[in-house]
């Protein structure tokens, strides 16, 4: 089916399953005929032809449907049977915040062929526009994923996995343009459309959207990040190994691999991306190397290269993944990081150097240094920057992009605690009333004017423009505990505690503090409720964090030792590296 350059997909058309419709409490749901197991072929192999071919790869049981018969949303997306929100909140057995959270968890699940493929992202009642709120996202699965990976429930995310990675082999398009191959979709919608040549029956079709119809017209580069840091985790959670095996994901991993490590205009290591091509998805000023999409990058890198079958074939890949994780964690820690020493360094910058040795490699003015930084910047404490480009650091404090840059070890150690340092010294401006800020400070008048667009959703401290977002609760907390200071991811989860079930499990809230539900904020935003169950989780098991960290490469520690300890006015050039990055 092709309407306006856009395709619309049948996996079940791949591989055949047959489908039937069945009547669950007066709703017209779809279910696969006579299939308990339901088979995804994997199709993305190459042919050595440069072909892709769909060969059949082994079937995947449903060991244990959820509770779809319980509630929960039918294969269209729709809320299917068992009963309301209200009615769950007011059950007697949601007794504690945590059963309520489980509860509101598994009633967002959605089914394909009646088998769980993902969360929706929001299921608010009272919201009068679902947009695109009631598909599943990719990056709002993951702590979806991971609490049920932590529960033991492995099956939804492996048919997470196995579905989204078929979404990614295909053809798309925006006006007719089609973007990189190994891009993965911002999210997917289970439709349930009529069968060809039948009139009395229907199937489900998953209908993907690589930022074609989003918003702004964004592309998700985080999304083939995340899904290989969750597919990292499932194998790590689960013990099984098979499904990171499988030629079809082998396959996905160096798409999404290719795409990345591929050449272009730049000399950086870090990725060239658009605005909004991370959880931050509409125009925040954050385009060029926003450090949220260098620290998931960096993860997915070491995360890949532990899953990747050595053969014969992919070793230029591996050679090129090696060189970019040394390139660019030396570029990160070195560029990005900010403390008052470092500030100070800047403040007394020279410019126009022109040398293969400038110490302001990037030209930045001292006046650059926004005045709300000398102010704010702990004497004890420091953070990795937004963003850098030729003459240019964004300064602010992007609390994702960090938090995963002490998970990932793209982070020193030391840079590491002195991040969390800065949490604490900054707790009542970056946890305030309700953890975390997205970031810190906001745009205000005619900064934001400029940079958003007078984005009436971006207003200053609201939504992406430093709202505060409880599902950053659960990357705070992976950061913390890996860092063995739990009590600092505890104390927020206490605050978050205090409102958040109350308050009906917002998106984000606003205000410097924190204080009001976000003006446009869903409520009972799924990855809210699974970002605060992964904390719970979490804390009660820390060891569990493991399937999601990246511990440092024992080589760039002794390689960048020597580097990072000697005089700012140093060569920087690195020996070992292409000299193609600017390092
Ligand atoms: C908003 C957020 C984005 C999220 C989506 C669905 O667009 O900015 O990060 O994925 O909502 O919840």
């Amino acid at each position: 089916m092709l309407r306006n350059c856009r395709r619309v997909y049948s996996i079940q058309g791949i591989d055949g399953v047959s489908h039937g419709k069945t009547k669950i409490s007066g709703l017209e749901s779809v279910s696969c005929k006579g299939h308990q197991a339901e088979s995804v072929s994997g199709i993305t192999a190459e042919d050595g032809h440069g072909t892709i071919i769909a060969p059949k790869i082994k079937e995947f049981e449903m060991v244990e449907p959820m509770k779809h018969e319980k509630g929960g949303f039918a294969s269209n997306g729709k809320f299917a049977a068992g009963g309301t929100i209200n009615d769950t909140l007011g059950k007697a057995s949601v007794d504690s915040i945590e059963d309520e959270a489980w509860n509101l968890l598994r009633e967002s699940i959605v089914f394909y062929c009646g088998n769980p493929i993902g969360t929706i992202a929001a299921n608010d009642p009272s919201s009068s526009s679902i947009l695109n709120y009631d598909q599943v996202f990719i990056r709002d699965f993951i702590p979806s994923g991971i609490a049920f990976l932590l529960k033991g429930e492995y099956d939804i995310v492996r048919s997470f996995i196995l579905h989204t990675l078929q979404l990614q082999s295909w053809e798309k398009t925006m006006d007719c343009h089609s973007p990189g191959q190994g891009l993965m979709p911002a999210s997917f919608k289970v439709r349930t459309v009529p069968l060809d040549g039948d009139e009395s029956a229907t199937e489900d079709v998953l209908d993907p959207d690589f930022g074609e119809a989003a918003i702004g017209r964004v592309a998700p580069v985080d999304s083939g990040l995340w899904w290989i840091i969750l597919l990292r985790a499932y194998g790590k959670c689960s013990g099984d190994l098979s499904v990171q095996e499988r030629f079809d994901v082998q396959t996905g991993i160096k798409m999404i691999l290719k795409l990345c490590l591929a050449d272009g205009f730049d000399m950086f290591p870090t990725l060239l991306v658009t605005d909004g091509s991370c959880m931050i998805d509409r125009r925040m000023g954050i385009h060029g190397h926003p450090l949220e999409i260098q620290a998931l990058f960096y993860s997915a890198l070491l995360c890949a290269r532990e899953m990747l079958a050595p053969e014969d074939g992919s070793s230029d890949l591996i050679r090129a993944l090696n060189n970019r994780v040394v390139a660019l964690s030396f570029h990160i820690r070195e560029y990005y990081w900010i403390d008052m020493r470092k500030l100070n360094e800047i403040y007394r910058y020279k410019t126009e150097e022109y040398s293969y040795d400038a110490v302001n490699k990037f030209n930045i003015y001292p006046d650059q240094i926004p005045p709300w930084l000398v102010e704010w910047m702990p004497s004890k404490g420091g953070y990795l920057i937004g963003n850098l480009q030729p003459a240019h650091m964004d300064f602010r404090f992007f609390s994702l992009g960090n938090l995963w840059s002490v998970v990932s070890s793209l982070a020193t150690m030391d840079q590491s605690h002195a991040i969390l340092d800065l949490i604490e010294a900054k707790w009542s401006e970056l946890v305030a009333d309700m953890p975390f800020k997205i970031c810190y400070p906001a745009f205000e008048g005619q900064e934001w004017r400029i940079t958003t667009g007078s984005d009436p959703k971006n207003t200053p401290w609201s939504y992406h423009n430093g709202g505060s977002w409880p599902t950053l609760l659960w990357q705070l907390t992976v950061a913390c505990i890996k860092m063995n200071r739990p009590e600092i991811a505890e104390k927020a989860v206490k605050i978050a505690e205090k409102r958040i079930s109350r308050d009906k499990w917002p998106e984000y809230y606003d205000t410097k503090q924190a204080r009001f539900i976000g003006k446009q904020a869903r409520l009972f935003q799924t990855w809210s409720i699974a970002g605060y169950l992964v904390s719970k989780l979490l804390l009660a098991n820390p060891d569990a964090a493991n399937i999601l960290v990246n511990r440092e490469d024992s080589d760039l520690v002794s390689a960048f030792s020597s580097m990072l300890s000697a005089n700012p006015r140093r060569k920087r050039d690195w020996k070992g590296l292409k000299q193609k990055f600017i390092v």
